[in-house]
């Protein structure tokens, strides 16, 4: 059995990675595609051999064989769009981040539990084979209590006259709404924990617009451990290590490349094998990698395999909009902490 599939926005992600790994899902079969650009629907049609393309949501929706929806248009059509997606009965994988706001985030998810359909958010990251088996090898306790994790992200994004995503009334945020949540979420999912504080810094240093182009925040987890958390718009991609880490008392996890749109990247694990005595010399031998060794996947097909799965045996998607817009929380919170100033002058 396949489920049946709409796509509404036709642009970057849904373009270049999410309809390409659609294709290649063993449950999926993409019928029709819509973008406020008819080109660019016509386009996306012809190329990945869909049957209809429309440049309106209703028309799509109106599509009775259509049973699930990815939207991946700009943040600030999200709202109206899964409206209208729920009401018309079918299931939505969303983009993140979810809305403008966690209120918006709130009115999607109630919307589709009363409408009885599935919600799912766009959080691909978490079916990467390294984060899978980084998550693995905390949840066996091999590097012991995690007191310390960072996530980073960052990319060039110079000033675009007109660009939604560097508006932040029509994104929502900048670099840590749209680079950060990545980086806050796979550093929960992946150690368990959850944030329980956070303070931090966003601000615009390089660019024009009034999105963040740069953004650090700290998280207090609820056992305690610290966690931090980079996103920026305004590093040349070649200078760009994009990193995860996770350090535990009994060893670490040090990934670098794998907070991607991508499979890829490297990742080191690094397990204590002495006493835990402490050495008063610090004089350290160079510490022996553990590589990590995985089999490289499509994030987008494990992601729309899982929602479509997830409707075809009427289970709960592996992505819930909950921990989504808890996570888009924890960003909002960071943003105000930014904005109230809540730190120590020097
Ligand atoms: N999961 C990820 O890693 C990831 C990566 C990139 C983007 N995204 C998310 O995907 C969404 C889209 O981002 P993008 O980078 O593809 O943006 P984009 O600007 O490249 O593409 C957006 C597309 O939507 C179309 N559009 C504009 N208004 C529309 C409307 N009312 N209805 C339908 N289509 C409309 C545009 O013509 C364009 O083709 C955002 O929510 C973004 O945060 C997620």
């Amino acid at each position: 059995m396949k489920i049946k599939w709409g796509v509404i926005g036709c642009g970057g992600i849904a373009d270049r990675r999410t309809i390409p790994g659609m294709m290649l899902a063993e449950n999926a079969e993409l019928v029709a595609v819509m973008d406020a650009n008819k080109e660019a629907a016509e386009r996306v049609k012809e190329k990945y051999n869909a049957k209809y393309a429309f440049d309106n949501v209703e028309d799509l929706l109106a599509i009775d064989e259509i049973q699930a929806v990815y939207i991946a248009s700009p943040v600030f059509c999200h709202k109206e769009q899964a409206f209208a997606a729920a009401k018309a009965k079918k299931h939505i994988l969303l983009e993140k981040p979810m809305a403008l706001t966690c209120e918006e985030s709130q009115e999607i998810a109630d919307v589709c539990k009363k409408e009885g359909v599935k919600l799912a958010v766009g959080l691909m990251m978490r079916f990467h084979s390294y984060h899978q088996e980084m998550k693995k090898i905390i949840e066996e306790g091999k590097i012991g209590d995690i007191v310390s994790m960072r996530g980073q992200l960052t990319c060039w994004y110079p000033d675009i006259p007109g660009n939604w995503r560097q508006n932040k009334a029509l994104s929502g945020g900048g670099a840590l709404m749209d680079m950060g949540i990545h980086c806050i979420d796979l550093l929960q999912y992946i150690s368990g924990l959850q944030a329980k504080e956070v303070t931090g810094f966003a601000g615009t240093q390089t660019f024009q617009y009034n999105a963040d182009d740069s953004s650090a925040i700290v998280m207090k987890m609820d056992n305690g451990a610290f966690a931090f958390v980079d996103a920026n718009f305004n590093i040349p991609d070649a200078a760009a290590r994009c990193r995860l880490e996770f350090y535990g008392t009994k060893g670490s996890i040090l990934a670098e490349g794998t907070v991607s749109q991508v499979e890829g990247g490297n990742v080191d694990v690094l397990i204590s094998d002495d006493s835990l005595g402490y050495d008063a010399s610090q004089d350290r031998n160079e510490p022996v990698p553990m590589k990590l060794d995985v089999t490289f996947g499509n994030m987008y097909t494990k992601e729309v395999e899982s929602f479509s799965n997830a409707i075809l045996n009427d289970t709960a998607p592996a992505i819930p909009a909950e921990e989504a817009i808890a996570l888009q929380k924890i960003v909002e919170s960071a943003y105000s902490a930014s904005d109230d100033k809540q730190t120590k002058q020097l």
